[in-house]
């Protein structure tokens, strides 16, 4: 109350006006207006309002179990273990999923994994992921201590960002992502207020990245932000491109010469499909390399329990690796997670499963094998599936799918749709995938969610739906695409 009696009048503290400008500047298309509507349109079907489909097939998320893939039996004995330690003595359950249960939970506070951990993660779970890197990268040693366990892979991401950024004006940091892009990257750098540079993957040979196309990004940047950190995503998301060793190796020489941390997204290291195609994780190449380049250059990679065979993203489990971090660096950035306390437990304890699978001897070794196999084998085959029948549609061009779990294909729009698109204020591959969501059901994001080229025109497609389904989806897609070709020609 004021003196006189009367309530002044008092606006909202917090307006689209008052509010932090860079979260406005925020966009992520992988659950954009596409997404919303896809929601709106089941209830609407749900409420029996009649569409020319029965269902919405979304191929929008890579989150597999959403479209149906079955857990890995083994990760989850261990987490029902973990959580309810009473069924320990249950014979149900295999002793190896025991023996795995028991030291995770000696690793907890009090025996539960209800309580908090150690910020950077419970030492248990770092060692196994030490050791799991090691054999990976054929015996290059990994040290516990510099594995930092997260919340996904997307805190981890964010996280070293926040430590990288930096700087105003011509100082701020630049950040070079690859174009197309997974959107956690451009969101992040629009949060931080970075700035975000972007350097083209070559679509025409099967989204490549060239050291030249760096060169050219980064001597552009430097005329007005001071380029600090290089991204990479291998296996690649939208793209699913696979990169060889020889660019990994050109990669990093890039790096070393130009001063440039490097951030390595290898969160789709399991999903490599493609005869001839192989991960090499950027640790053990930048090893390889000899002490020039291991001892000198500075690396962050990243992994998940997301993707892969295992699709457990709802966990929220995952690890990063440093590699020659300042020492100073390394305390702060400690400090900086133990803000947030610890990653989640449960995502803690699935992510040692995943780096500490049954061994050869164990019980539970052959079902293991057989069920990671299975999804492994049936995610190459819907990668082909795509691949060969969106390329025989006339107006769309698919490059393989060679890893991660989506196809980012080229489609051909006529003068009249980018007309149309225009008028109604969208951009012309959102307009494409508005109307076929709207005419078909299918759920897809519009290329320009992840940037693309100037005047061409994709979509990101996941391949997680089951074959059958998969089969249909890819039907429909080319009918609708003559029918759409058709109308505005
Ligand atoms: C390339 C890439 N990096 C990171 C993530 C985030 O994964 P997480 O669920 O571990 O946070 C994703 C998720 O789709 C991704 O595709």
């Amino acid at each position: 109350m004021s003196q006189n009696g009367v309530a002044p009048h008092r606006g909202k503290v917090l307006t689209a006006e008052t509010m932090n400008p860079n979260i406005r500047r925020v966009e992520y298309a992988v659950r954009g207006p596409i997404v919303q509507r896809a929601v709106e349109i089941e209830k609407e079907l749900k409420e029996g309002v009649k569409k020319p489909f029965s269902e919405v097939i979304r191929a929008n998320i890579g989150d597999a179990h959403a479209m149906g893939q079955r857990p890995i039996t083994f990760l989850r004995q261990v987490l029902a273990l973990c959580s309810y330690p009473e069924l320990l003595s249950d014979k149900q359950f295999p002793e190896d999923a025991k023996q795995r249960a028991r030291r995770i939970l000696q690793g907890c506070g009090g025996g539960s994994i209800g309580a908090y951990s150690a910020s950077q993660g419970l030492e248990c779970v770092r060692q196994d992921v030490a050791r799991y890197i090691e054999h990976r990268d054929g015996g290059i040693p990994s040290d516990p201590n510099n594995i930092y366990l997260s919340t996904g892979a997307s805190d981890a991401i964010v996280t070293m960002l926040k430590l990288l950024v930096s700087g105003v004006g011509a100082s701020r940091t630049g950040v070079l992502i690859p174009i197309p892009q997974y959107p956690l990257y451009s969101a992040a750098l629009a949060e931080l207020g970075a700035v975000q540079v972007g350097y083209y993957l070559n679509e025409e040979s099967c989204w490549s990245l060239d050291t030249q196309e760096l060169h050219r990004a980064l001597s552009q940047a430097r005329q007005h932000c001071q380029p600090r950190v290089l991204c990479i995503i291998n296996p690649g998301n939208p793209t699913g491109q696979v990169q060889s060793r020889k660019c990994i190796e050109d990669v990093i020489r890039f790096a070393a010469e130009e001063k440039l941390f490097l951030m390595a997204d290898e969160v789709y290291q399991d999903n490599v499909y493609a005869p001839g195609c192989e991960f090499h994780s950027f640790k053990k190449v930048l090893c390889e390399m000899g002490p020039k380049f291991s001892d000198t250059v500075e690396l962050a990679s990243f992994h998940s329990t997301s993707k892969c065979y295992m699709g457990e993203c709802g966990f929220r489990g995952g690890y990063m690796e440093v590699l020659n971090l300042d020492p100073e660096v390394k305390a702060q950035l400690t400090k900086l997670v133990s803000v947030r306390l610890c990653p989640p437990v449960p995502g803690q304890a699935l992510l040692d499963l995943v780096v500490n699978p049954p061994q050869q001897d164990e019980p539970s070794h052959a079902q293991f094998i057989k069920e990671r196999s299975a999804v492994l084998l049936s995610l190459g085959e819907r990668a082909r599936l795509a691949e060969e029948l969106l390329n025989a549609v006339p107006g769309i061009s698919c490059n393989p799918v060679q890893g991660a779990m989506y196809c980012f294909p080229r489609i051909t729009l006529p003068p009249r749709a980018l007309q149309q698109a225009q008028s109604q204020g969208q951009a012309p591959d959102m307009f494409y995938c508005m109307r076929l969501l709207e005419e078909t059901g299918i759920c897809l994001v519009p290329g320009s969610g992840f940037g693309q080229r100037e005047g061409t025109y994709h979509f990101r497609m996941t391949i997680l739906p089951p074959t059958e389904k998969l089969k249909v989806l890819l039907s429909k897609l080319r009918d609708f695409h003559q029918r759409f070709t058709t109308e505005f020609s």
